[in-house]
């Protein structure tokens, strides 16, 4: 049965040219690739996400079957990970003559040094396409010398793209038949995935790869194989109904941005601080809970929202409360072969409940592109007379795993949403971690932070002025 979706080599379209790749290289970076084969226009910068100097251009599906462009950190993407899809870089968007972001860059002197230019030209160059021509376009982009003006300047300059741009063509083309390769397997169904995990039980599971990239371009651990999680038709879907929202785990998070918006506040405002664009453009729910790291930022909103996980293996499904999930630091409820097939959140309020606040804050050395110091998500029910029905405080950065503040939960129900309340809930929350002191902010630090983003979170939704 695994024969049917393995051949014996791996190719992808680079700047519109078929290229083939040595079965031994599928855990390189696309990076590596790109700079070993000629195309070193695509510059390293930090190697690990943080910068944008290696973005480059992957042709991408919006979960409606239309093809877009998206900008991507070609320095965490594993060889592997680009079978049957089409890159552009720097140097193929101007084959013919100039594109016209890199005019606009010219013109408005968005360029000194040059090395991040054409990381700033791909995401750009992505935008120009999409039409968000805005500071988001390029949030994962740094450049020390040029100053961001002239480089903001040349992207609010574009126009509109024109109906004879041969880039829209490229579009509609269709893309290479998808490949597989020994070592790096692309499974479309769940029943597949099984099938692999049965076989290969050492594989490990990638999704977007914004983890794991890590190590692979640091070359600090290496994997025997690879299952993908991209193509998985199960983790792809979305369920959204009147009882609860359930989202696939392999789903990007760019996706979830701009589908789901407008139904859970403190997911679209987590998702909103989390990385930039390039990473939100492959980064997954199933990931982000995949690394049990006690700062990801997506478990503290998740644990808020009371949501449910689906896993499943070889054996079937279960459905397990999130709240139970994270067992130890890095360490979960899922057994070896098992993976979360989606995210449930409940949107059913109890009866007795008039009004629920919920929202999300993060905490980090700089505003995106960075990791949480402490990030916090509350969601409160209140009745008509502003008691409180059910509280849930969910925070990351404070323990071992993402946790929820239960005794305290406990203590509020049945209190006043009010000033005397949230007095008492700061003096418990400051003793009821505690967190580390790192480089990132000291024990001392989070403990404040703890507090005082409960206490933000009060005066945001309540009459009482602070
Ligand atoms: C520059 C940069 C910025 C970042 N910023 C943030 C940030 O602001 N906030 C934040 O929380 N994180 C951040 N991250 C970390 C990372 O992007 C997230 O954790 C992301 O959600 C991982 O998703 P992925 O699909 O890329 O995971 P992958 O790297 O593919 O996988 C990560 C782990 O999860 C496992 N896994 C993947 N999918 C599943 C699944 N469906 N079921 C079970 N296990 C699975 C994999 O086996 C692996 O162990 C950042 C990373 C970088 C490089
Ligand atoms: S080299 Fe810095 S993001 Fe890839
Ligand atoms: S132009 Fe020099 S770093 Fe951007």
């Amino acid at each position: 049965m695994l024969d049917c979706y393995m051949s014996s080599q791996l190719r992808f379209l680079l700047n519109q040219e078929e290229h083939f790749i040595d079965q031994t290289n599928l855990t390189n970076t696309l990076l590596e690739y790109l700079r070993e084969h000629g195309s070193v226009g695509t510059k390293e910068g930090c190697g690990d996400g943080d910068c944008g100097a290696c973005t480059v251009v992957i042709v991408g599906n919006d979960g409606k079957g239309n093809t877009h462009y998206q900008a991507m950190n070609s320095c965490l993407i594993p060889l592997g990970s680009v079978a049957g899809k089409s890159v552009l870089t720097v140097e193929g968007i101007a084959k013919e003559g100039l594109h016209p972001v890199q005019e606009a860059m010219i013109k408005t002197g968005g360029s000194q040094c040059g090395y991040c230019t054409p990381g700033f030209i791909m995401s750009m160059f992505a935008a120009y396409y999409s039409g968000e021509k805005t500071d988001l376009a390029v949030e994962g982009n740094l450049c020390r010398c040029t100053g961001y003006l002239p480089i903001r300047e040349a992207l609010q300059s574009l126009s509109e793209p024109s109906p004879a741009d041969p880039f829209l063509d490229l579009l509609k083309q269709p893309l290479l038949k998808q490949q597989e390769s020994e070592g790096f397997y692309h499974p479309e169904t769940l029943a597949e995935v099984f099938d692999l995990t049965k076989n290969h039980p050492e594989a490990h599971f990638i999704a977007g790869g914004t983890d794991l990239g890590l190590e692979l371009s640091n070359k600090t651990r290496t994997f025997t194989d690879f299952i993908s999680l991209e193509r998985v038709a199960e983790l792809k879907l979305i369920r959204n109904d009147s009882d609860a929202l359930e989202i696939g785990a392999g789903i990007p998070l760019s996706q979830i941005e701009t589908k789901l918006h407008g139904l859970f506040p403190a997911l679209d405002e987590m998702i909103h601080w989390f990385a930039a664009r390039q990473i939100r453009n492959r980064a997954t729910l199933g990931g982000n809970l995949g690394t049990a790291s006690p700062i990801g930022d997506l478990a503290p909103v998740l644990l808020a929202l009371d949501a449910s996980l689906k896993l499943a293996d070889a054996s079937g499904e279960r459905v397990i409360p999130l709240a139970t999930y994270f067992t130890g630091y890095r360490q979960t409820l899922l057994k070896p072969g098992e993976l979360i097939v989606s995210v449930i959140i409940p949107k059913t309020l109890s009866e007795n409940v008039s009004t629920r606040h919920s929202f999300s804050y993060k905490v980090g050395k700089r505003g995106t592109d960075d990791i949480s110091i402490v990030a916090a998500a509350f969601c409160v029910d209140l009745d008509e007379q502003q008691n409180i029905v059910k509280a849930r405080l969910a925070y990351g950065g404070v323990a071992a795993t993402p946790i929820r503040a239960l005794e305290l939960e406990t203590y509020l129900t049945g209190k006043p949403w009010n000033l005397e309340t949230l007095k008492e809930a700061k003096r418990q929350l400051a003793e009821t971690f505690t967190p580390l002191s790192d480089f990132r902010g000291s024990a001392n630090y989070r403990n404040k932070l703890i507090a005082n983003l409960f206490e933000k979170f009060f005066f945001q939704f309540s009459e009482v002025s602070a």
